[in-house]
């Protein structure tokens, strides 16, 4: 294993957690910094606090050992070669990031800077900020000789992230200086090297046959290539999103649409899945950044705008065609499976699906939802009350339900005993806004199913009905 760095991690969220415990992984020596001391408390005695794939594990494995955590940034400054900024950057209000945190965590590492550090952005952030980290420290009073900035951008998805990290794509390191160049390098070779691979205990991926690639670029571009990808995958899912759309006006079927376009290995096949609209901490936030730093650098990018609008669009159309299966809304018991804003996850923040319970709650409809692991941050953004309930499992939801909505993409739903759901029901009539299920199956098993960029099916008995009706 090549050299260990002592690295500070400052931020414990979705992001700041996953890196610290894998860069453990890899055999560095971690300090992660929070400001809140209850999350320090908790992650200190084991709480792993987030859903995320093997990180119990990891957590257990280095907690107060490769990974220490603690609220102190001006020890763990003084302590560490490489401190990587992992702190929110929520949406301002004319969608530009808000850096706030981000310079209040530069200005603390900045009082503490005695010795050469590189100070690394991983949060996303929009292009320059690298710049402004250096002003910022540099205006506190260090001298430029003790420190670097670099921007070394996340790919990581929730519900993978651990493997996504251990097993990138690509590793792109944006650095201006060689030692900071050199550090990142070091930092990330038991990855590029293929090292960790072999290793008996690691957890096995992608990488583990080639080892990723390491992209040396400017920091500036580092802060673009960030943004531009994950506004190209935003792009990805809206237009696949309007293209079934168009599936639905004329009977095609989106799934083998999205398969013939993604057979093309220019296009190829990932996020081309259709649904409710994407959501989640990043994708949202990061179009309205990027088209925002387009239009303060008077670059026309409005392509970004079509794209907020086509995903704003689906979930209006998601509604819409839960409104013309039951016809009116008000009064309607409705099963809602699925919270998170994706599946595997228990994070609700930007979730079309918690949009959806809003909207249909607007309508007067009563919701008995259900999720895997995100009910009780559900709860605490929205209260159980008169018209809305939490249920226990995905049956209970289902029980004396007018209509049933398929709102995330758990796994665990696609594996749902459809016989069970079907007696649970009032009214057999299933709304998938995530494409989980074969049509034929739920019309064998007696559904009416509608969903999304896919002919709609009716249950065999009432096609009979109707054939017959109409001779
Ligand atoms: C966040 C951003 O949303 C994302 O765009 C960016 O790439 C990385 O940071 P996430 O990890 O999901 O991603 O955020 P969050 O779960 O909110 O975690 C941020 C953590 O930083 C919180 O634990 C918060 O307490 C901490 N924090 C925030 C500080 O330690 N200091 C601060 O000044 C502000
Ligand atoms: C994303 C990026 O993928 C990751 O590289 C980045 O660092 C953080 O943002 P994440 O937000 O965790 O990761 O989830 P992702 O899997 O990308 O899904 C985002 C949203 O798009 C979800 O709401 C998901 O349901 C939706 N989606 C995704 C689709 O609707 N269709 C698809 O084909 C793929």
């Amino acid at each position: 294993m090549s050299q260990p760095i002592q690295i500070a991690v400052v931020g414990s969220g979705y992001v700041g957690l996953v890196a610290a415990v894998c860069f453990a992984e890899i055999g560095h020596r971690v300090v992660c910094v929070d400001n809140d001391q209850k999350k320090v408390a908790a992650l200190q005695s084991g709480d792993t606090l987030i859903h995320e794939k093997h990180l119990p594990q990891l957590l257990e494995r280095y907690r107060n050992t490769g990974v220490r955590f603690t609220t102190d940034l001006g020890e763990a400054t003084r302590q560490c070669d490489a401190i990587f900024i992992a702190v929110g950057t929520p949406q301002g209000e004319n969608g530009d990031a808000d850096l706030s945190y981000v310079e209040a965590v530069a200005c603390e590492i900045a009082r503490s800077l005695t010795s050469y550090k590189v100070i690394v952005e991983k949060s996303t952030v929009p292009v320059y900020t690298n710049e402004w980290i250096r002003r910022s420290i540099e205006r506190n009073g260090v001298a430029r000789s003790l420190f670097d900035v670099a921007s070394n951008p996340e790919f990581l998805r929730e519900g993978t992230a651990v493997s996504d990290f251990l097993h990138p794509d690509r590793i792109v390191v944006g650095a201006d200086s060689e030692p900071a160049a050199a550090l990142l390098a070091t930092i990330y070779a038991p990855l590029t090297s293929g090292a960790y691979y072999k290793r008996p205990e690691a957890i096995a991926g992608a990488c583990s046959a080639a080892p990723p690639p390491l992209l040396h670029t400017s920091a500036k571009s580092a802060e673009i290539v960030k943004h531009a990808s994950n506004a190209f995958l935003a792009l990805k899912i809206s237009f696949i999103n309007a293209v079934s759309n168009l599936c639905e006006a004329t009977d095609a079927n989106i799934e083998q649409v999205a398969r013939g376009m993604g057979l093309d290995t220019r296009i190829g096949p990932r996020f081309l899945r259709p649904g409710i609209g994407y959501g989640g901490s990043c994708f949202p936030k990061d179009v309205a950044a990027f088209r925002s730093v387009a239009e303060q650098l008077g670059v026309d990018f409005n392509l970004l705008t079509e794209v907020e609008k086509i995903n704003a669009e689906q979930k209006k159309r998601f509604l819409a065609k839960v409104r013309s299966a039951l016809w009116t809304l008000r009064g309607k018991r409705i099963a809602v499976l699925g919270l998170a804003f994706k599946g595997e996850t228990d994070d609700i923040r930007e979730s079309p699906a918690i949009d959806l319970v809003e909207m249909l709650l607007a309508e007067g409809c009563t919701i008995a939802a259900y999720d895997p692991a995100a009910m009780k941050r559900s709860m605490a953004e929205m209260p159980a009350s008169q018209h809305l309930c939490y249920a226990e499992d995905a049956y209970a939801a289902a029980r004396d339900a007018d209509a049933l909505l398929v709102l995330t993409d758990w796994r665990e739903f696609v594996a749902l005993d459809l016989q069970r759901l079907y007696t649970a029901m009032r009214y057999p009539i299933v709304i998938d806004g995530r494409n989980l299920f074969d049509p034929k199956t739920m019309q064998q098993h007696g559904f009416t199913y509608i969903s999304i960029g896919r002919p709609a099916v009716y249950p065999v008995r009432d096609l009979e009905l109707a054939a017959s009706a109409a001779q």
